[in-house]
C-alpha cells in the first residue's frame, strides 16, 4: 500500500509528449521514482531523461500496462497519453473515443486490477464547451462542443465511478491554454505543424512561418480578439506533483480542479508580447473566426489555490513567451 511519495513509483503515460515530459522532470526534480509508458506516436524518446525507464507500449495494451505496473511496483499513475488536436477530433471522432476514452478505460482497469491507488488525469477546459460566464468554475455545466472535450469528460466520469467502487482516488486537472517550455531547455513543445497560438507565434518570430493568422476580430472582448488563460507548462507540471501529494494524504478524497492562472490575454496581447520578447514585428493577418472558438475562456482557480499549496513560478506572459522562444531556438540548434 502506498504511504508516502518517497516509497512510491509513479508511472507517467504519455511521458514522452509535451506536457508529460515536463511532468516527468517535475517528479524527477522532486526525487520521485518515475517510469514512462509511451507508444511514441507523437512523443519523442529524447524527451524522456536517460535515467527514467521508458516502456514503449500502448496504454490500450492491458497486458503490457499490467506487466509494467507489477514489475515496477507502481503506486500511482499520471495519465497524459492521448490525442489532443481539437479539429482532428471533429473529423475523426472514433480516434478520440479510442485513444482518449477506450484506452483510458483499459489503463484504469489495469490500475484497479494491479492495486494502483492514485490516478492523476489530464483533463481540459474543453469539457466546458462555451461557458455562460468566465472565469469558469469546476461545477459549471459541462457541454463539450467537440469529441476531444467529450472524450476527456467521459474519462472523468469513469474515474468518478471507479473511485466509488474501488480503493483508488483520482485528481482530474482541467488544463486551460498550456504554453511555454522547461526553463532549463530540457524539453518543450516540439510537434511539427502545431496550431497553438504561442507556438505558432514564436515560430513566426524566428522566420519559420511568414505570418500569424488572427482568427476573428469581432469577439465580445476588449480588443475583439479571443481571450485565453495561458499557463506555463512547468507550473502545470508542478501542480501534478502537489495533486499527487494531496491524493496520498487523503486517500478517500478525489479532486477535480481547473489549472489556469485565472486571467486572460487576447490574441493581440499575446502577439504584442512575442514581438516585445523577440524584438521583431510579426506579420499579422486578420482572418475570420475559427469554428468553435469561445470569445473568452479563463479559469476560476480558487479551488486549486485553496486545496493545494500551489505557487506558480512563471505567472507572467512575457516569461511564458521567453521560454517558448528559447525552446524554439533550441529545436533549431538541435536540428530536430
Ligand atoms: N489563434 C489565432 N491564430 C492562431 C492560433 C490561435 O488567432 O494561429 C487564437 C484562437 O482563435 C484562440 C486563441 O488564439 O482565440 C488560442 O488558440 P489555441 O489554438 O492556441 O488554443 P485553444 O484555446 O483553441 O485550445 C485550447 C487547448 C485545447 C483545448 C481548448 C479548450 O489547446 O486543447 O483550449 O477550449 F481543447
Amino acid at each position: 500500500m502506498t504511504t508516502s511519495l518517497d516509497s512510491l513509483t509513479v508511472l507517467v503515460t504519455g511521458g514522452a509528449g509535451y506536457i508529460g515530459s515536463h511532468a516527468v522532470l517535475a517528479l524527477r526534480d522532486h526525487g520521485i521514482k518515475t517510469i514512462v509508458i509511451d507508444n511514441l506516436t507523437t512523443g519523442y524518446r529524447w524527451a524522456v531523461p536517460a535515467d527514467v525507464p521508458l516502456i514503449v507500449a500502448d496504454i490500450g495494451d492491458f497486458a503490457a500496462v499490467s506487466r509494467t505496473i507489477t514489475q515496477h511496483d507502481v503506486g500511482a499513475i499520471l495519465h497524459f497519453a492521448g490525442s489532443v488536436v481539437v479539429p482532428e477530433s471533429v473529423e475523426n471522432p472514433l480516434k478520440y473515443y479510442a485513444n482518449n476514452t477506450a484506452n483510458s478505460r483499459t489503463l484504469i482497469e489495469a490500475a484497479v486490477t494491479n492495486g494502483v491507488r492514485h490516478i492523476i488525469f489530464s483533463s481540459t477546459a474543453a469539457t466546458y464547451g462555451i461557458p455562460d460566464h468566465v472565469p469558469v468554475a469546476e461545477d459549471a455545466p459541462k457541454s463539450p462542443i467537440n469529441p476531444y472535450g467529450m472524450s476527456k469528460l467521459m474519462t472523468e466520469q469513469m474515474l468518478a465511478d471507479v473511485a466509488k467502487a474501488h480503493s483508488i482516488n483520482y485528481c482530474a486537472l482541467r488544463y486551460f491554454n498550456v504554453a511555454g517550455a522547461d526553463p532549463k531547455r530540457r524539453t518543450g513543445q516540439s510537434t511539427a505543424g502545431a496550431t497553438h497560438l504561442i507556438k505558432v507565434a514564436v515560430e513566426a518570430a524566428l522566420g519559420k512561418r511568414d505570418h500569424v493568422s488572427i482568427f476573428g476580430t469581432d469577439y465580445d472582448t476588449p480588443d475583439g480578439t479571443g481571450v485565453r488563460d495561458y499557463i506555463h507548462v512547468s507550473d502545470l507540471a508542478d501542480a501534478h506533483v502537489l495533486a499527487l501529494k494531496a491524493l496520498i494524504e487523503v486517500p478517500e478524497e478525489s479532486l477535480t480542479m481547473n489549472c489556469g492562472y485565472g486571467r486572460g490575454f487576447s490574441v493581440t496581447e499575446v502577439l504584442d508580447a512575442v514581438d516585445r520578447v523577440a524584438g521583431v514585428k510579426i506579420n499579422r493577418k486578420f482572418e475570420g473566426r475559427r469554428a468553435g472558438d469561445p470569445d473568452a475562456l479563463t479559469a476560476d482557480n480558487s479551488r486549486i489555490r485553496a486545496r493545494l499549496p500551489w505557487t506558480p513560478a512563471y505567472e507572467d506572459l512575457d516569461i511564458i513567451v521567453t521560454h517558448a522562444l528559447a525552446w524554439e531556438k533550441e529545436l533549431e540548434r538541435r536540428a530536430f
